[in-house]
């Protein structure tokens, strides 16, 4: 009997310790959103939603997940906050799954073709890579991950559609430009990447425009050297 009681305390305390409090970030790549409510298309307010076709891992640098971090980063891998802070089109919401219900995205940063302050200008009009980030930190599912929707795009002729096969392509060319040794305004990153299938369903359902993906979304962890 006392024994009993001693093994309910101790499953009791075992349950606090492995499942600490909701508030507290978790050391874990990202939560899948949608297992908990979220889902990985976010919403473009079309009737469809754009892929989440590329993540930023939990387990990153801290320093890399935070807005001017991920702003840092992003130049170092060719792209820019938007031409003279200009904003082509509403912003999109995504549910990643974690209790905050569906957020705007945080920033939306373009292509810089090599000229971080003038070079998203050139994107604006010539098309180019594009991404909008959302931040996985509500207080169900707070891995601090960022998600982000990775599209190439036309020019503004186009109205900024979508290039055929602009997911696809849009997440290998950010991915490339990640890959290995980067730097920029004095940080150095070392990015790998590994591919997940199982959190996008391949093919076209749901996704904006009806432009299809091979269903794959790359998980990058980025350490500052
Ligand atoms: C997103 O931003 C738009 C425009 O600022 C706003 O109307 C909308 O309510 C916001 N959506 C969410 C989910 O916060
Ligand atoms: C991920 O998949 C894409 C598309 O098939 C491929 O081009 C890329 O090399 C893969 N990356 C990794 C890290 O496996």
């Amino acid at each position: 009997m006392f024994l009993a009681h001693i093994a309910v305390v101790f499953g009791a305390l075992y349950s606090v310790y492995a499942f600490p409090s909701s508030v507290q970030k978790r050391a874990v790549d990202f939560f899948n959103p949608v297992t908990t409510g979220g889902s990985m298309l976010d919403n473009a307010g079309s009737g469809g939603g754009e892929p989440l076709n590329v993540i930023i891992s939990g387990l990153s640098s801290p320093a890399v997940l935070t807005d001017d971090g991920i702003i840092n980063y992003a130049k170092a891998i060719r792209f820019s906050t938007e031409c003279l802070g200009q904003h082509l089109g509403d912003p999109q919401s995504a549910n990643l799954g974690d209790g905050n219900g569906p957020v705007n995205q945080t920033v939306e940063l373009r292509e810089d073709f090599g000229d971080p302050n003038l070079g998203t200008c050139l994107e604006s009009l010539i098309g180019g890579n594009h991404f909008r980030i959302f931040r996985q930190n509500g207080p169900t599912a707070n891995s601090g991950a960022l998600f982000l929707a990775v599209s190439k795009e036309e020019d503004l002729s186009q109205q900024h559609t979508i290039v055929p096969d602009g997911y696809n392509i849009g997440r290998n060319e950010l991915v490339n430009n990640a890959l290995g040794t980067t730097s920029f305004g004095g940080v150095s990153y070392t990015t790998v990447a590994k591919n997940i299938t199982g959190l996008l369903a391949p093919g076209s359902t749901g996704v904006n425009h009806g432009i299809a993906t091979d269903g794959i979304t790359t998980l990058l962890v980025v350490t500052i050297n």
